[in-house]
């Protein structure tokens, strides 16, 4: 979720500018081993690994800087268009995101494994990669985490930091912290929820180091990586589609290629040669969208514009999944939360002043970040007569709960009173979008449809989800000094089909889109890409980002991406013997 957030983007903090080419121009060359399309989560992680071998060059293209897509209207959530960012920019999303560090199940992996095929895509062979990626750090107050994360797994040594919060909301998680013990059965302490078993309420961990943000940018970018002479990042390169498919097979079996990536810098269009692979980590609503207007995706839709068919993959854009979110605000008799600062600006100001000039403060966390519930349905929940259970195994949440120390229009023009909130996100949808283009012009936006809450399963879901907030805040010490207000909405009030009604128009999506490229099995009638990520019917052209993901893991989808992009490395080296 692209959670609010006062983390200032400090993007290029670490990141030696020397190295990125901002001209064509000035590109030495059109021809390399690797073309990567886009720098975001997972392309920067490819760039990295990959040209570790300095015989191997790698050029990424980058288009930047963020812009903005809308949702089509959701039929599912009140006919509403939602804005829906993604981060094009070096990092992706990782450099604009709600900076979430959360893996999921180890049944969201072992799901994978199953629909793959492929048993390296299970968590205890997953696990490894997020210990590669992670770098383990001290929060920026330096407090005690004994007993707030579980160090057996978490990696030390990885490019990416990752802390608990930095900045102690003390009055607001205590109360969510005594919540644990008087309602220990429902709401049970979670020491790591990163450990495969997440269910429980326990202490959230963000990618966030000394107070700043780590994106792939920081992480993987570094100075010294960009230095390397067989990487060249290319910025302000966005790319239109692939180009020259040599089709000359004579068998269905023999696969297909493309030679190059055409893509627009200023107002000309130019050419990248790859003589390995090109790679697309354009993400779940770019690579898709690319892949359809270079002529592979469902051929009816091609014909229907007028795109040659290189090659008919019905399932291409298809199968898209995503978290809907919602939640709940109450006022409360305390003066512990983000609206003290929001309602004295020489506070705020002050507060901005202490991170820049120390990078501590209430501006160290997204959000900010506290704590963070992952939770299920009850197993005699009604929802279950609509439809079975679509969660991976009984380990895996279908709810997340984010608790934060201000209101949830904290962004809105004010006044401002003190207020916290529960958000919830039904993290286990049954609902499936797509991203499908519906212009022949590759730089017109694609048509993005999340599918929120487009299965009344989901809907139903997230109105017995609210009613587990409510039960959450009725725990006795919510009570003590009258410390909870009035609630935002009186759900307690309302009949179960108003609290549906509810849901429909006060849920939006998380930006955690999945799917639109999904694995599948070698071989299968269905799926875009091969587990080891080769589209199908292709060679040398692999899908490396979220899109693979064939169902959305019950989590922010930051991590998935990035072990997704660091067993990719090792998969592509080992093909190339590198
Ligand atoms: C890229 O490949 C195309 C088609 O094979 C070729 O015409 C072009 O010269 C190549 N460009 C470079 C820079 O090698
Ligand atoms: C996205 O669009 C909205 C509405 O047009 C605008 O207010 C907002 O500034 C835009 N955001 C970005 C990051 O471009
Ligand atoms: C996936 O799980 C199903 C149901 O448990 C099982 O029948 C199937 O054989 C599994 N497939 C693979 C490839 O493991
Ligand atoms: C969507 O994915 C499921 C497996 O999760 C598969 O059975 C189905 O065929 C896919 N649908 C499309 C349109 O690709
Ligand atoms: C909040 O702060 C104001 C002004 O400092 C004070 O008058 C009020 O008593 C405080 N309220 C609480 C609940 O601490
Ligand atoms: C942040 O710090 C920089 C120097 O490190 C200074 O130039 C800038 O004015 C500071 N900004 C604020 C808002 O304090
Ligand atoms: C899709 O394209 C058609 C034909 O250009 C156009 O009429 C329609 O408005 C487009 N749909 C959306 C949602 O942009």
């Amino acid at each position: 979720m692209l959670a609010p957030t006062l983390t200032v983007l400090s993007l290029f903090s670490t990141v030696g500018l020397c190295k990125l080419y901002e001209n064509v121009a000035e590109l030495p060359t059109l021809q390399y081993d690797f073309v990567i399309v886009g720098g975001g989560t997972a392309g920067n992680v490819l760039a990295s690994r990959l040209t570790e071998n300095n015989k191997v060059s790698v050029l990424v293209l980058e288009a930047g800087p963020t812009w903005n897509y809308t949702t089509t209207p959701q039929v599912g959530a009140n006919g509403v268009a939602f804005p829906f960012l993604r981060g094009y920019m070096l990092g992706g999303c990782s450099a604009h995101n709600g900076l979430a560090y959360t893996r999921g199940a180890a049944s969201d992996f072992d799901r994978y494994a199953n629909l793959t095929g492929d048993d390296g895509w299970s968590w205890n062979n997953m696990l490894p990669y997020f210990l590669k990626n992670e770098k383990w750090s001290a929060p920026a107050d330096n407090h005690d985490t004994k007993g707030q994360f579980n160090p057996a797994f978490h990696g030390t040594q990885g490019p990416i930091d990752v802390s608990v919060r930095g900045y102690p909301w003390s009055e607001f998680e205590g109360h969510v912290l005594q919540t644990t013990k008087e309602l220990s059965e429902e709401f049970p302490f979670q020491e790591d929820y990163n450990a495969g078993t997440p269910l429980g309420i326990g202490w959230m961990q963000f990618t966030i180091g000394g107070g700043q943000r780590s994106s792939s940018a920081t992480g993987y970018l570094t100075s010294s990586v960009l230095s390397r002479p067989n990487l060249h990042v290319l910025l302000h390169a966005q790319v239109s589609k692939l180009v020259n498919p040599v089709q000359s097979r004579v068998a269905p079996s023999e696969p297909l290629t493309f030679q190059g990536v055409q893509f627009r810098f200023g107002n000309s269009l130019f050419v990248a040669n790859a003589t390995k692979e090109i790679i697309l980590s354009a993400g779940p609503v770019g690579s898709p969208s690319i892949l359809q207007h270079s002529g592979v995706g469902d051929a009816t839709i091609l014909k229907r514009l007028g795109i040659p068919t290189v090659l008919n993959l019905p399932s291409v854009g298809k199968n898209a999944s995503e978290h809907a979110y919602s939640g709940l605000s109450w006022a409360v008799n305390s003066n512990q939360t983000v609206e003290s600062l929001f309602q004295n600006p020489a506070l705020y100001d002050q507060a901005f002043a202490q991170w820049n000039k120390t990078k501590t403060g209430p501006f160290v966390d997204t959000s900010p970040g506290t704590m963070v519930g992952w939770l299920r349905l009850a197993p005699d929940s009604p929802a279950f007569k609509v439809h079975a259970d679509p969660s991976p195994g009984p380990d895996a949440p279908h709810f997340e709960v984010l608790f934060q120390p201000f209101g949830l229009d904290i962004f809105g023009p004010g006044p401002y009173s003190p207020t916290i909130s529960l958000v919830l996100a039904m993290v286990s949808p049954v609902s499936r979008g797509s991203v499908l283009i519906n212009s022949t012009d590759p730089f017109s936006a694609p048509l993005i449809d999340p599918g929120l809450l487009s299965n009344d399963f989901d809907a139903l879901a997230m109105a017995e989800g609210l009613q587990l907030l409510l039960k959450f805040v009725g725990a006795p010490n919510w009570k003590e000094n009258r410390y909870l207000g009035a609630p935002s909405v009186d759900i307690a009030s309302m009949t179960p089909d108003e609290v549906v009604a509810y849901v429909r128009g006060a849920s939006g999506p998380g930006y955690h889109l999945v799917g639109t490229l999904g694995m599948s099995p070698q071989g299968a009638p269905y799926g875009c890409v091969d587990p080891d990520l080769k589209v199908k019917g292709f060679a040398g052209l692999r899908v490396v980002d979220a899109s693979v993901l064939p169902i959305v893991p019950a989590a922010h989808t930051q991590a998935a991406t990035y072990v997704v992009a660091e067993r990719a490395a090792d998969l592509i080296k080992q093909q190339w013997g590198l």
